[in-house]
């Protein structure tokens, strides 16, 4: 009987999706030496993952990697935008349940995590890999009784991360939790290289702006925000930064960025991205006080940070017109437009494909060596971080595809140091 427990936008695109696997793969270093060290032991046997990340080509090589380690798996996308169909489609074809496309209403979204946790013949999940919490949150909410049987949960993002310490200190966390977005060569990479090449992406793709000699306001200087700065300085624009931390805004001032206030920012600024994890930082006053053709974007994990539902307003008329999917311009009773990408969603993922494969691998690989420990090992529950020679071992893995070659510590050194040959080389409290 064919295979026909998925939903995805179009079948047909399957051969495509295979195709940029296939070359993914070759940029996903990390997640290829995991397959080869792992394959044999079959340490994920039994598993049986719900999985609820941006469903990308990236995600198709980590999924392939669980399925290869011994899982049974069911995904979904974290996010109504975010799905390639392609890559849906593609997993879909090797028989793999997946049920995500790009452009899904909310109702749509929250339909296809419920599949992700429900499947045929009474299958439910085991183990969870999350971007973002809320598959942690529905699992919680509306399937109680599963969170005895669920081992764990690995989380990829700095929001998701968020939620799981409050729900953690609030006594309401069911189950262990790995917190993957803090191995260094997940945030120190993905949230930092990664944004600074997709946030441009996004944007390029969206608009076709050019980016130098504008003045671009980065909301929130953490790593996705220093990667974000980074990308449009590069660019040769003129970056300004909003903070609340003083620690962050005294590291934007040494990179020579200019640290002000939204109130300040909103009537100076050509290009506006949030990347704070927190809500209402673009509000309607400072769109109000917005120039004419200001693009407003975020590539922070929730469409919290803008207000949307003031441009949404019908008190406001502000009458909206549709660009392009994800690129929408508003037009004020006064005239002026203001041009918003992705509805204020992850613009790299809304109007572009996300981070590249090769800092994907970084991240994706801490993923599956947390569902391999989470599956294998017992732990007490609480939030947890993967041990500093996983990180090291999996930013080894990634070198040789770069060229790179490492020192050896010699014996006297090691010794004069007083840390082993073999690593880890840095203390915990070591920042990187
Ligand atoms: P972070 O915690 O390192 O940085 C956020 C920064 O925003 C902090 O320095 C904080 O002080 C600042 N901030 C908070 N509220 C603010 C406000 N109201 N105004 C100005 N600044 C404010 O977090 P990180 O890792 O940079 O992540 C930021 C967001 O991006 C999170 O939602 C995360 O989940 C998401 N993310 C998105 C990715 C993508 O591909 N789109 C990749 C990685 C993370």
């Amino acid at each position: 009987m064919s295979f026909t427990d998925y939903k995805v936008a179009d079948m047909s695109l399957a051969e495509f999706g295979r195709k940029e696997i296939r070359i993914a793969e070759k940029e996903m270093p990390g997640l290829m030496y995991i397959r080869e060290k792992y394959r044999a032991s079959q340490p994920l046997k039994g598993a049986r993952i719900a999985g609820c990340i941006h469903m990308t080509i990236q995600t198709a090589v980590l999924i392939e990697t669980l399925v290869d380690l011994g899982a049974q798996v069911r995904w979904s996308s974290c996010n109504i935008y975010s799905t390639q169909d392609h890559a849906a489609a593609a997993i879909a074809a090797g028989n793999i349940p997946v049920f995500a496309w790009k452009g899904e209403t909310e109702e749509e979204y929250w339909w296809c995590v419920h599949q992700t946790i429900q499947g045929p013949d009474g299958w439910l999940p085991n183990l969870l890999l999350d971007d973002g919490g809320d598959l942690t949150e529905v699992v919680h909410r509306d399937y109680p009784q599963l969170c005895q049987e669920i081992k764990g949960v690995s989380e990829e993002t700095t929001t998701g991360v968020h939620r799981l310490y409050q729900m953690m200190g609030r006594n309401e966390l069911k189950f262990p939790a790995i917190n993957v977005n803090d191995s260094v060569t997940k945030s120190k990479f993905d949230n930092l290289y990664g944004c600074r090449e997709s946030l441009a992406d996004g944007i390029k793709r969206a608009t076709d702006v050019m980016v130098a000699g504008k003045i671009v306001v980065i909301c929130g200087y953490g790593d996705v925000g220093k990667g974000c700065a980074d990308a449009m300085a590069g660019l040769g624009a003129r970056v300004l930064v909003t903070e609340i931390d003083p620690i962050c805004a005294l590291q934007a001032t040494m990179e020579g960025y200019q640290v002000t206030t939204m109130d300040e920012a909103a009537a100076m600024g050509d290009i506006f991205v949030t990347a704070t994890g927190c809500c209402d930082v673009v509000t309607g006053e400072h769109m109000l006080a917005m120039k004419d053709n200001a693009i407003l974007c975020n590539i922070g994990h929730f469409d919290s940070e803008i207000d949307m539902r003031f441009l949404e307003n019908p008190a406001n008329n502000i009458r909206e017109t549709g660009i392009k999917p994800q690129v929408d311009m508003f037009t004020f009773p006064d005239g002026k437009t203001l041009i918003v990408l992705a509805r204020g969603r992850l613009v790299n993922l809304g109007c572009a494909t996300g981070h590249p494969s090769f800092v994907m691998s970084n991240s994706f690989s801490n993923q599956v060596l947390a569902q391999i420990t989470l599956w294998n090992d017992h732990y007490d529950l609480g939030v947890y971080t993967l041990p500093k020679k996983l990180d090291e071992e999996v930013a080894n893995a990634h070198l040789a595809k770069l060229g790179a070659r490492l020192t050896k510590l010699t014996p006297k050194q090691a010794e004069y140091l007083g840390i082993p040959i073999e690593g880890p080389f840095k203390p915990e409290h070591y920042r990187y």
